[in-house]
């Protein structure tokens, strides 16, 4: 087996839920550590080795594989509650990940007071009709709680006895937004079940930044792990539906604390239409029975929190703004075989606007989105696709396609997914992931 000598950022393209898992999973064998950068248990994925396949919200992908240290970074916020879930559900199987794992004493600490909050924060947005339809995990809170310098880090964990005045500034605000009848617990109660859920992380926790930094100058191969996607960045998505990290490239250097130069390689992952969960502007939607047809046959429901996802044709103009915020040297197009049998497939090669005038630039403010129409092109359906592992052996529409989808966001396809199991894909020759699944 082949294993990587450089390291590799594994980034999503769309609106999250792109099929990173399968890719990182392919490759997390050939690397020395997998590393998580942002994000916390608002991520889900499944991964699937010798028919066994456990759901994973904040363990990194690359746990089924003994070989694979994992390390959770500075910038992921953590729901240790969750996490020991994660971990007892990978001992029932068998993987122990005692000696593999590292997570950042510099992380952040999900309290039950910022899940309560953005749990109350979307009922009441609901009501006005500005929901943004989070996935009440507390993500939100627990990254505003960091930024206003009231959030708790995993290596406070280390002194008990300050946790109060570390996390009552935090909790007084939440109880002081939520009112008295909120239901909160009391503050010692919460502190009671963070020494109680802690106790067992304590042996894990370290210094994930100095580890990274010297495997990375003894020459190991590092596997970092997007999780949610360009279009949720806080910064470059499409604000305000967006999620609260930094979810493109930029997230890894701060949610690791390695510099640029560490990265070697980028690769993009998108599905070959276009999903989203939750509110925000969306002009590839499809509200009709090809959006349905998506839907059930690519099983577009949400792994975190079960929501259908909206469905609609893959979106040039999003995908190539988030390649080019990425710096994507390659593309992994997931899900194709979704699309066999269809009589014709479209693709948005760029926006309407209101007077008429057709735009590929996307919007910075949400209210830039509302008059935006998609432009869509159409190319007639193709048979089957499911399971083929030789590019050579697509259809030729559908190889037609995928040549309109590539010259659109610039960037050459390196691996093509045909299927969920691992063998149903083709690597393409002389691309970015050729020497490690070719
Ligand atoms: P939050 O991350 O829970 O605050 O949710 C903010 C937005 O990001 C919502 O639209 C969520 O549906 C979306 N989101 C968060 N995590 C994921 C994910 O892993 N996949 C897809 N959408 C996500």
């Amino acid at each position: 087996m082949s294993v990587a000598s450089t390291n590799l950022a594994i980034l999503g393209l769309q609106w999250g839920d792109e099929g990173k898992g399968k890719v990182v999973d392919l490759l997390s064998p050939k690397f020395h550590q997998v590393v998580r950068f942002q994000g916390g248990n608002n991520a889900g994925h499944t991964v699937v080795v010798d028919g066994v396949s456990i759901a994973l919200h904040q363990v990194p992908s690359g746990a089924l594989h003994p070989g694979c240290f994992l390390v959770v970074g500075n910038g992921v916020v953590l729901n240790l509650e969750v996490f020991q879930q994660e971990l007892d559900r990978l001992k029932a199987r068998g993987f122990d990940l005692t000696g593999r794992l590292l997570l950042s004493e510099k992380a952040h600490i999900i309290l039950p007071h910022h899940i309560a909050l953005d749990q109350w924060r979307e009922i009441r947005a609901d009501k006005v009709g500005s929901k943004i339809g989070t996935t009440g995990r507390g993500i939100g809170p627990a990254y505003e709680m960091k930024a206003a310098r009231m959030g708790v880090r995993l290596g406070d964990l280390r002194y008990p006895e300050a946790l109060v005045d570390r996390i009552r500034p935090g909790y007084d605000e939440v109880r002081l937004r939520l009112g008295p009848d909120a239901g909160l617990p009391a503050l010692e109660t919460i502190i009671e079940g963070l020494l109680r859920t802690a106790e067992p992380f304590l042996k894990f926790i370290g210094d994930a930044q100095g580890h990274l930094m010297a495997s990375w100058k003894r020459g190991e191969s590092i596997l970092f792990e997007g999780a949610q996607a360009t279009l949720l960045d806080i910064d470059h998505g499409t604000y305000p539906f967006v999620t609260s990290s930094n979810c493109s490239l930029g997230g890894l250097f701060t949610g690791t604390g390695l510099p640029p130069k560490a990265v070697d390689s980028i690769l993009g992952i998108a599905k070959a239409y276009t999903t989203r969960v939750g509110a925000g502007p969306f002009p590839a939607e499809l509200l009709d029975a090809t959006g349905d047809h998506l839907r059930e046959v690519g099983r577009e429901f949400g792994t975190t929190t079960g929501r259908p996802r909206r469905c609609g044709w893959f979106d040039a103009p999003i995908t190539a703004h988030a390649c080019r915020t990425n710096g994507v040297d390659g593309l992994a197009i997931m899900k194709l075989d979704v699309m066999d049998n269809m009589d014709q497939v479209g693709l948005i090669v760029g926006y309407r606007t209101g007077e008429g005038t057709l735009t590929s630039k996307l919007p910075s403010c949400a209210g830039d989105w509302k008059d935006l129409r998609a432009e869509v092109k159409y190319f007639k359906g193709w048979g089957i696709t499911r399971g083929v592992t030789d590019r050579n052996k697509l259809p030729k529409e559908a190889q037609a396609y995928l040549d309109v989808l590539t010259q659109s966001v610039e960037v050459p396809i390196s691996y093509l997914s045909t299927g969920p199991d691992r063998h149903e894909g083709c690597v393409y020759p002389g691309t970015l992931l050729e020497p490690l699944l070719g």
